[in-house]
């Protein structure tokens, strides 16, 4: 998606749209319009056409003063003080709602004080809406056979002062390769389980790495897996006619010395639960068990879209969950790629089996960091619902970060105790460990499985089961966690 930034209105612009805000005092933009317009903008108010509640628009036509066709009045109410970034989604949303079904093909926003009031400063805020307005029109309709024409959203021009101009188009540029990132992580997320196997993922990565030089790819096949002793990966794809496989996104912005930070992304592409079968209402969504996968490569292309001068490798333990005569039995034990043994007890619980043997692969990398993405229990989304992700680790201070960076991009993540008081849980009569750890607090015990094999680096865990997509009428990948990981990204670089 394309985006501007000017210094002042245009004389000429057929179809656009100038978007000005109103605060909730009626206070008038602070920025240069004519006194004919500003008057029938006065008027309007006056009337009392523009609601007076958060978000609400209102657009008005060929007004005198300015070329502009369209003026659509924004009411900005003040921003949520401690979730700044989730107000400005609602207020792309209101904008994006103004303008549907019009022919407007340019979105003029002028930067002044009325709208990016504070918390916010302009370039967070030109960041946020970037990403936000270019995410509220994704569409996917790539399996549609009719309708195939995805509608192109309008082009966002900021209206900014000279001094402010370098800091926007940089912002600009940073939210449109986050929404970049977040497209492609939809796309994959809601890809059809049939299409969206292993292999695919595979071929999606070499296609990503084609696309930059900077990328190079690995993919490790089960013999080579097997040979190296993940037992517990395999233990997981040995269910399914499509072949499970490791795949490594080695992006490398930074120096050759640097030591990078990896990404592994949990890409269960169908979760049944496997002999330890789920229920079938709704089964379908299991196909976005993959999401933490397809938000490792959200990252990498939006690394890639900004030439980003950091080592990011990211990791996707791709692999499906089927119930066969050749599928892992509950009561079956396997040898982990770290030496320990796990007694799988439901193989429902299987993206730790996948993961765990990634994150001690992922060791020969020597990380600064690790961080795990995975829609890894249910459990999540009974504590924390679909507001925000789960964090686990053992690194407070790498926590610290990726909770600021969500708060900055409305990617909100909540902390859980990774004390050894729910270790116990995992204790097995049969073999070092089991998989499950009984009733309560499943999305903490599930971090205290993967803590076994993430001790020789700093390392995040992050349970998207509750954000990684919606369910419903609006069913589809959400795209996030990416905007908070490429923005810790970057305060990194
Ligand atoms: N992929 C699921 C977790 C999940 C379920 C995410 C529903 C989002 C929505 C995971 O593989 C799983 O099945 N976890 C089990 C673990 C249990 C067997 C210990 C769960 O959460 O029930
Ligand atoms: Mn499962
Ligand atoms: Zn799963």
């Amino acid at each position: 998606m394309a985006f501007k930034v000017i210094q002042k209105l245009p004389t000429r612009s057929s179809n656009s749209a100038l978007v000005v805000a109103v605060s909730t005092g009626n206070n008038l933009p602070d920025f240069d319009l004519p006194e004919e317009t500003l008057s029938a903008v006065r008027i309007a108010l006056k009337r009392g056409d523009l609601e007076d509640s958060a978000n609400a628009t209102l657009a008005l036509h060929d007004v005198p003063g300015i070329t502009i066709p369209r003026l659509l009045l924004v009411r900005v109410a003040p921003f949520r003080k401690d979730r700044p970034a989730s107000s400005v989604i609602l207020l792309a949303q209101g904008i994006k709602k103004a303008l549907s079904g019009t022919s407007c093909s340019n979105v003029i926003l002028a930067l002044d004080e009325t709208l990016c009031a504070a918390p916010l400063p302009i370039p967070e805020f030109v960041q946020l809406i970037t990403t936000a307005f270019i995410a509220e029109h994704y569409q996917f309709k790539a399996l549609l056979k009719k309708q195939n024409s995805v509608t192109k959203p309008p082009t966002l021009t900021f209206l900014a002062g000279k001094e402010h101009s370098t800091a926007v188009k940089r912002a600009a540029k940073q939210g449109a390769a986050f929404a970049a990132g977040m497209a492609l992580t939809q796309d994959l997320g809601n890809t059809a389980p049939n299409v969206c196997t292993p292999s695919y993922l595979a071929d999606q990565a070499r296609a990503l790495a084609k696309s930059h030089s900077a990328t190079k790819v690995t993919v490790l096949d089960e013999a080579r897996m097997k040979r190296l002793g993940m037992g517990a990966f395999l233990s997981v794809s040995q269910g399914s006619r499509q072949p499970g496989c490791l795949i490594a996104m080695d992006y490398r912005g930074g120096a050759k010395t640097q030591a990078p930070i990896v990404l592994v992304g949990k890409g269960v592409t169908f979760d049944t639960g496997g002999i330890s079968i789920k229920p079938s209402a709704g089964m379908d969504e299991m196909k976005y068990d993959m999401c933490g996968a397809a938000t490792v490569f959200g990252v990498i292309k939006a690394c890639q879209a900004l030439d980003l001068k950091l080592n990011v490798v990211g990791v996707v333990a791709a692999a499906e969950n089927m119930p066969d005569g050749d599928a892992s039995r509950p009561g079956d034990v396997v040898t982990t790629l770290s030496g320990q043994t796990v007694e799988i007890l439901n193989t429902d619980a299987e993206g730790r089996l996948v993961l765990c043997d990634t994150l001690t692969w992922v060791e020969k990398y020597k990380p600064k960091a690790v961080v795990d993405i995975a829609t890894l229990t249910g459990a999540c989304i009974v504590a924390l619902g679909n507001v925000c992700s789960a964090v686990l680790g053992n690194d407070e201070d790498l926590i610290d970060a990726l909770r600021k960076s969500g708060q900055s991009t409305a990617d909100t993540t909540w902390p859980l105790p990774l004390w050894d008081d729910y270790q116990t849980q995992l204790d097995s009569k049969f073999a070092d460990m089991a998989n499950i750890g009984g009733s309560g607090g499943g999305t903490i015990t599930a971090a205290c499985f993967l803590s076994r094999f993430t001790t020789n680096y700093p390392w995040a865990h992050l349970d998207i089961a509750g954000v990684a997509w919606n369910s419903g009428a609006n069913k589809g990948a959400t795209g996030r966690p990416v905007p908070m990981l490429m923005h810790w990204l970057l305060s990194q670089t």
